[in-house]
């Protein structure tokens, strides 16, 4: 059967890094039969979570009427969720955040909207590793996150490079981006 993957992209650059990672992923996953949709978040309006609680009384989903909302059925359709990001200060970027911050209105009691979902991960620095770069708190914050989400990450994928686009430079890490998207379509 198809796997039905949802691509969130978190940086604001188009033609960037961990754009380009992602369309590989893409790339991989469609040669695979998958079926994919995906969201530029930095293109859409995303507010932060008020802690406002109302999904946790009698409302469907979030009260927050924004672009979550055409985010939320495609988290719902999924089996697959690939999240790329360039990193920040040491971490996700602010338009991952914001938008992982109000998957909180789908953990409701006696739903399970993520478990057995499969994920991938697909980041992109500046710095020269994986450590320097503060990409490693970004991989503990999703280990954490998709543990307690009860969700597989299947697989991460990052690399070095600075300039837009720059990382198309670098196969073997284009490779793995790809061959992660047609892992994540079977
Ligand atoms: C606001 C900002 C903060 C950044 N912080 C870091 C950082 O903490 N560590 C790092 O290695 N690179 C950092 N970078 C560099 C980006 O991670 C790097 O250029 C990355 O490839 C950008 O990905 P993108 O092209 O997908 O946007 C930062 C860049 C910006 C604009």
């Amino acid at each position: 059967m198809a796997q039905k993957i949802l691509v969130l992209k978190g940086s604001p650059r188009r033609n960037g890094n961990s754009a380009a990672l992602a369309d590989q992923a893409i790339k991989g996953a469609l040669e695979n039969g998958a079926e994919v949709e995906q969201f530029v978040l930095d293109a859409m309006k995303i507010r932060p979570c008020t802690a406002c609680d109302e999904c946790r009384n009698s409302k469907p989903e979030c009260v927050i009427k924004d672009d979550m909302q055409k985010i939320y059925p495609k988290i719902r359709w999924a089996n697959v969720i690939i999240l790329a990001s360039p990193i920040y200060f040491f971490t996700m970027s602010a338009q991952m955040k914001l938008c992982i911050d109000r998957w909180y209105a789908l953990l409701k009691t006696g739903e399970s909207v993520f478990e057995g979902k499969k994920i991938g991960i697909l980041l992109s620095f500046g710095d020269t590793d994986v450590n320097s770069s503060g990409a490693i708190n970004a991989i503990h914050t999703f280990q954490d996150m998709f543990g307690y989400l009860d969700c597989e990450i299947a697989g991460i994928v990052y690399g070095s490079a600075d300039r837009p686009g720059e990382i198309t430079a670098q196969k073997d890490v284009m490779d793995q981006a790809f061959a992660l998207g047609y892992k994540l379509a079977a």
